[in-house]
């Protein structure tokens, strides 16, 4: 093996995807709706795969030898598999630095999996297109599989038992439209269920679930149709329903949950109070407490300064759309 670099880059899910297909094998982690994403140019990761004598990950500096590693360490041997390696895989130092805050609910599993598997693909020289390398990415967080490509992104949900029709395609580059995604940070407490048992508590308790799936193409069609003509109230109204929609579905489980705390909900208010003024932005709110507002490029820096205002609000920052994730050979 090399030793190999990666950068991708997270991406926020206008369409939203909540829930795992039960008709496939777990390992594929299929997902049971289909998503559309912005993929953020502020907001990623960078990781360095390099041979060792033992396995070892590293993130932001802190060596990890907790679940988060396991992960890590199952994704090197799939990607190891995927690249028709015969023996066992080798050893690796994965070093990861993420330029957002970890699992606070922005997606740092999304640019994380991405950068490890570009980074991973390149180490040991596996010749995979940027779909496969998406199928693999999906393997490691289901998010991550939009995160191969910059700009807008689609993943398809498919319905082959396989999964080989569950394919992310960029839709369109990022200098298509020049959005703005401002997200408002409140404060992060622990994450009440990680996003998979989440998932689990609302197809199984949730009498919302199977609304909320059934409903999912429709938002997709609509979603992408305003994206190519650079709708934005049309896309923002879609954005808004997919968002509550999902937390709809968790609020309706049994027992509840929800991600949000009171900021959140300030935030939200905050939000429509300034739409109905007349200023233009959408909401929309991932399995974390922050807000993303999803704006045009004029009215980013009226945003920023009206919700950084807001009691409880710890930090706002802009992000533009951004590139696709890249990996290098160092050495
Ligand atoms: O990929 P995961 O397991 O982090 O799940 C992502 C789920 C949401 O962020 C809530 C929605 C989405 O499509 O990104």
């Amino acid at each position: 093996m090399k030793t190999a670099r990666a950068t991708a880059h997270s991406n926020i899910a206008l369409c939203k995807y909540w829930g795992k297909r039960v008709d496939a094998p777990a390992e594929l982690n299929l997902p049971a709706t289909g998503s559309l994403s912005l993929t953020l140019d502020a907001l990623w990761t960078e990781t360095v795969i390099e041979p060792a004598g033992a396995d070892r990950f590293e993130l932001d500096g802190v060596t990890h030898v907790d679940d988060a590693a396991r992960k890590v360490f199952a994704h090197l041997d799939r990607m190891w598999r995927a690249a028709g390696r015969d023996g066992a895989r080798p050893h690796a130092h994965v070093r990861s630095t993420n330029h957002l805050p970890t699992a606070a609910g922005l997606a740092s599993s999304a640019s994380g999996f991405a950068a490890l598997t570009m980074a991973a693909a390149a180490a040991f020289g596996a010749e995979l297109d940027r779909t496969r390398l998406s199928a693999l990415a999906r393997m490691g967080s289901g998010s991550a599989a939009r995160s191969i490509w910059g700009g807008f992104v689609r993943l398809d949900r498919g319905d082959r038992p396989d999964g080989e029709d569950c394919v992310a395609r960029s839709l369109l580059p990022a200098d298509h439209w020049d959005v703005r995604l401002v997200v408002v940070q409140t404060t992060a407490g622990k994450k009440p269920i990680g996003s998979t048992a989440g998932m689990e508590r609302s197809r199984t308790t949730s009498p919302y679930y199977d609304a909320w799936v059934d409903g999912a193409p429709q938002d997709l069609d609509r979603a992408e149709a305003a994206l190519v003509a650079r709708d934005l109230p049309t896309l923002g109204a879609v954005v808004e329903h997919s968002c509550f929609k999902m937390h709809a579905c968790m609020l309706a489980s049994s027992p509840p949950f929800t991600y949000w705390n009171g900021t959140t909900v300030e935030v939200m208010r905050a939000v429509w109070a300034s739409r109905a003024a007349g200023l233009d932005g959408f909401v929309t709110i991932d399995a974390g407490p922050h807000v993303k507002v999803l704006c045009t490029a004029q009215t980013a820096a009226t945003w920023v300064q009206q919700l950084g205002a807001l009691p409880g609000v710890v930090a706002v920052q802009t992000c533009a759309p951004g590139p696709d994730a890249a990996a290098e050979v160092i050495a």
